[in-house]
């Protein structure tokens, strides 16, 4: 029997978990999937319990869980306690206590958001980009960091970037190998583009080095090309549909994912997956927890919701109720309902709803 633990997180975490769980119990029925679900906490909910963001009984469950449901974590109250143990410190540690190297974030536009986005509707019809993202290394984890006084009184921040040629590796591979899965599902060209700043520091000139030795040794049918970072940041509004997969580390694919997320309309509609190297993994939306609009009813729970689609597909390897929830999704918003979010004031025929409406029309599409 499988498990999946789930931690609903700060701010809007647990009003967009609601209505995940509830899409998650309904295709576990429908499906007769064998999904146990187990309930944890993370980040400020687990420091108000238990003093800090990620109590060993959330890590146990975790470990012992086949797949991670999270919603997000962080907020104001917690911003002012000391740095190691803030909700985001807990998020990090979940992250790489697993293992959970590999992180996908897909922004694909729903045809029915196209007006939704910022940009053109011909900038982005029909967009579907794979962002790989290197999610336990880099200048996230590096050491040394911290805080210090100089000589003169004065402080410094610091931090370190730090890869190692089997990290650069490992997440080369997962980005090579999907590659060419996509490929070989829309007929079409396998090409990948790593993402560095190898004009200015030596960690991403190692990383592109790697990324071209390993495309040579065991991937010469898929295409690589590199971009420099800020390139990369303009190009994706300029032009997304040039990409296909981008691979690059922990801090450029954060940026770079929230900046693909509005090309689909709005931040709340991007899931994502952190796998480790055996498939286990967590998933969760890319947004945070919106403490902006938190207990009002008005996140956009379809990022959650097709998070646990992506769940279904790569831990679980059920593709057909992935489908039926990304189908259920496309079919609520071909019937007009949108959070604020993704709602187009100038389109008719278009019904602003709740956090809560919204799930629950995805779950009457399921049937
Ligand atoms: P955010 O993603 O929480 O919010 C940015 C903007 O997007 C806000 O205006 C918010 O209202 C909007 N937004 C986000 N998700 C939405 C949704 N589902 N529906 C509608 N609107 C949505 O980013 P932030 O404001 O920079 O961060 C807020 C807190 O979240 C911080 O504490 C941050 O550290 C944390 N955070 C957590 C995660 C995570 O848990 N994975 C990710 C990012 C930020
Ligand atoms: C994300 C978030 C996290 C990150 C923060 C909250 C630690 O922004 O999941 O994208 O930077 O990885
Ligand atoms: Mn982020």
């Amino acid at each position: 029997m499988a498990t999946v633990l789930t931690l609903a997180g700060d701010g809007i975490g647990p009003e967009i978990m609601t209505q995940a769980v509830a899409v998650l119990k309904a295709v576990n029925e429908k499906f007769e999937l064998g999904l146990t679900l187990e309930e944890g906490d993370l980040g400020g909910a687990a420091i108000d319990r238990a003093g800090v963001p990620l109590p060993e009984d959330t890590l146990q469950k975790a470990r012992a869980a086949d797949a991670v449901l999270l919603g997000a974590v962080g907020g104001p109250k917690w911003d002012g306690i000391e740095r190691s143990i803030r909700p985001e410190r807990g998020l990090l540690k979940i992250r790489s206590e697993l293992g959970l190297f590999a992180n996908l974030r897909v922004a694909k536009l729903y045809p029915q958001l196209a007006n939704a986005s910022s940009l053109k509707p011909e900038i982005i019809s029909g967009l579907d980009l794979l962002i790989v993202r290197e999610l336990t290394g880099g200048i996230y984890f590096g050491e040394p960091r911290g805080i210090r006084t100089l000589e003169n009184g004065e402080q410094q921040g610091y931090n370190t970037m730090v890869y190692k040629t089997s990290e650069i590796e490992r997440i080369g591979k997962v980005a090579f190998e999907l590659a060419k899965v996509r490929a070989k599902a829309n007929g079409t060209a396998a090409k990948i583009c790593s993402v560095d700043k190898a004009n200015v520091l030596e960690v991403t000139e190692l990383w592109k080095q790697t990324m071209i030795k390993l495309q040579q040794s065991e991937y010469p049918e898929v295409e690589l090309s590199h971009m420099y970072a800020d390139n990369a940041c303009m190009q994706l509004v300029r032009d997304p549909k040039q990409f296909d997969v981008m691979v690059t580390g922990n801090m450029f694919g954060d940026i770079l994912s929230d900046e693909a997320a509005m090309l689909t309309g709005s931040i709340g509609m991007l899931p994502s997956a952190s796998l480790d190297e055996n498939g286990k993994g967590m998933y969760e939306p890319c947004h945070g927890s919106a403490p902006d609009i938190a207990g009002q009813d008005k996140a956009n729970p379809l990022a959650t919701i097709l998070s646990v689609a992506m769940m279904l597909r790569y831990t679980f390897k059920h593709e057909e109720s992935a489908a039926a929830i990304e189908q259920s999704v496309s079919d609520v918003l071909d019937d007009g309902l949108r959070t604020g979010d993704i709602m187009d004031p100038t389109e008719s025929g278009l019904r602003v709803v709740g956090c809560k409406e919204m799930g629950e029309a995805v779950l009457a599409k399921l049937g």
